[in-house]
């Protein structure tokens, strides 16, 4: 029976999120939490009806990739955290999977152009910058539609990717509530927007000659909060973590009505994290780039 298989990362945003929706640079890298997507021959059956997967992501990827949805079986697994990419992989994934089932070749920037737009179903308004992270991978410089760079660095930084609990809000939600403050609060916000445009250039700039960057992370992580994207338990984690000396802010598109999803600390120990009782896990950003 004809199957193709593709595996594909996700990401961590380390700057940029929500100002890179309004053009500001971000700074995003893949990290190694994998998921993996099959395409199986299904004959003689047609799709009558599925199970809900966030506004049929796999049907519109499976449909820019060019194959019909009637005919292939689809199985995903993922050891993908919640927030750190997941509907940019299904779509790069997916996409992948459709070009890879038919024979034909798919360049990156193709590759992200149509997983941009399947991922754009749901997140509304995106950046693009989840899927460059999931297709270029390492650790890369971003501008909507402009500029997607890879940055070299000697060595490895090492980041604590601190649970904060689910939002309950999606990132498309998160995107189109920051879309609303940005009308009432029009000036105050654009200048939040521009100042994380400047911290997201200098911390690229430290990185480069692999300096400290957690002062930078934590000057990005107020403004964040200041844009009004992290709740009140994931503040209160994030001084918590701040008062140990450590560089800390949300990773993602956040969320306020309950979790505020991952927050990317640097500067710690995993262990010492843990064992103050939170859960966590650890990547190397900038060694593969
Ligand atoms: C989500 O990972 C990042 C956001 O900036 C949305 C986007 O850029 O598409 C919140």
């Amino acid at each position: 029976m004809k199957s193709v298989k593709v595996t594909v990362f996700g990401k961590v945003l380390i700057s940029g999120e929500h100002s890179v929706v309004y053009g500001e640079p971000a700074l995003v890298a893949s990290i190694d939490k994998r998921m993996e997507i099959e395409l199986v021959e299904f004959k003689g059956y047609r799709l009558v009806s599925e199970v809900e997967d966030g506004a049929g992501l796999v049907r519109r990827a499976l449909a820019l990739g060019g194959v019909d949805p009637n005919g292939v079986k689809v199985k995903i697994w993922s050891e993908i955290p919640s927030g750190m990419g997941s509907s940019a992989a299904v779509s790069a994934g997916v996409i992948k999977a459709a070009y890879k089932w038919q024979g034909k070749k798919l360049g990156r920037q193709k590759w992200h152009e149509l997983a941009w737009k399947a991922e754009r179903l749901v997140h509304g308004n995106s950046s693009g910058v989840d899927p460059a992270a999931v297709i270029f991978g390492g650790l890369l410089w971003y501008v909507r539609g402009r500029e997607i760079g890879k940055l070299k660095l000697k060595k490895p930084y090492r980041m604590v990717l601190v649970e904060t609990g689910k939002p309950a809000e999606s990132t498309g939600e998160m995107v189109s509530f920051v879309a609303e403050r940005m009308k009432i609060y029009d000036l105050r916000f654009k200048k939040i927007v521009t100042e994380l445009g400047k911290v997201s250039m200098k911390i690229r700039e430290v990185m480069r000659k692999r300096g400290e960057i957690k002062d930078l992370m934590n000057e990005n992580g107020v403004l964040l909060e200041e844009l009004g994207v992290v709740g009140e338990k994931a503040i209160k984690i994030s001084e918590k973590l701040r008062s140990m000396g450590w560089g800390v802010k949300i990773t993602g598109a956040g969320g306020v009505k309950a979790g505020s999803g991952r927050l990317v600390v640097v500067g710690a120990e995993l262990k010492t994290i843990r064992r103050m009782g939170y859960e966590a896990f650890e990547v190397k950003v900038g060694g593969d780039g």
